[in-house]
């Protein structure tokens, strides 16, 4: 599979321009699993620009994160400080048996091999660890603002999803996928997160929609014009509660 989030313009995107939600999950999960912090390591199995990091160093004294993507672990060593960070793929972890208490994967384990992952995983937990596995997809509607969901069909067909970039995942296929472990809890969730129109377009520019677009010879400049003019009459100059659905799921090896 090839990956789509292995340029600089990715990884600074990311560490700029993704919805503010880890966070947010991240809590939820701990709440879940009655976590009682600090927890010795953590690791961030996917890590991005490390905005999935960052929540991880309120739970550890220790935190790890890596992504294949050279540019994503390098900005993820800058926006999630002090946890160290390397490049490095799921499917081989170079990390010893039993030297995490909590691994997340936000958003990362539909561009792996998910049973290799699971391997590795139920290897470098400790016997009491978790995997945490969550994800959300894109903000396309707002409860305040129907347009907003008309807009964003409009946004596809002119710049339709790349086929075959990931699996399509959701807490039934992950428990399925998930060889040795069992469930302690999975959630779907719906988040609302408040934006303007110059946050949601910075946003939709991370989107792999948008990079295969540019892949494929569009230009940037072109694109965030148009989406600067066709979302201001739907944002109307203010913010709009922008909802995101996602799912997290919390396993433990058998
Ligand atoms: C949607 S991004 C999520 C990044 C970050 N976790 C976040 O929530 O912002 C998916 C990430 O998975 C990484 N990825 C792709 N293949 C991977 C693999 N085999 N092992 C681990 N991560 C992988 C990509 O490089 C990318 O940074």
């Amino acid at each position: 599979m090839s990956n789509p989030f292995a340029t600089p313009a990715m990884a600074e995107g990311y560490a700029r321009a993704r919805p503010p939600l880890h966070a947010r999950i991240v809590e939820r999960a701990a709440a879940i699993l009655a976590l009682r912090p600090p927890l010795e390591a953590a690791l961030d199995l996917g890590c991005g620009s490390g905005l999935s990091t960052r929540p991880l160093l309120r739970l550890a004294r220790r935190v790890v994160a890596f992504d294949p993507a050279h540019a994503m672990s390098v900005t993820a060593g800058a926006i999630a400080s002090p946890a160290r960070t390397l490049t490095a793929r799921a499917e081989a972890l170079p990390f010893r048996s039993g030297s995490f208490d909590l691994i997340t994967a936000a958003g990362s384990l539909n561009y792996t091999e998910p049973a290799a992952v699971f391997r590795q995983a139920a290897r470098i937990l400790s016997p009491v660890g978790c995997f945490v596995a969550y994800d959300f997809s894109q903000g396309r509607a707002s409860t305040a603002a129907p347009a907003l969901a008309v807009w964003f069909e409009s946004f596809l067909s002119r710049y339709p999803m790349p086929p075959g970039e990931a699996l399509h995942l959701d807490p039934a296929s992950i428990a399925g996928l998930a060889r040795g472990f069992t469930v302690l809890a999975s959630e779907l969730f719906q988040m609302p997160l408040r934006m303007d129109a110059t946050s949601y377009s910075a946003y939709l520019m991370t989107e792999t929609n948008v990079a295969a677009a540019i892949r494929g010879g569009a230009s940037e400049s072109e694109i965030r014009r148009w989406l600067s003019d066709s979302l201001a009459p739907v944002f109307g100059g203010a913010e709009l509660e922008v909802v995101f659905p996602g799912y997290v799921i919390c396993l433990r090896a058998a």
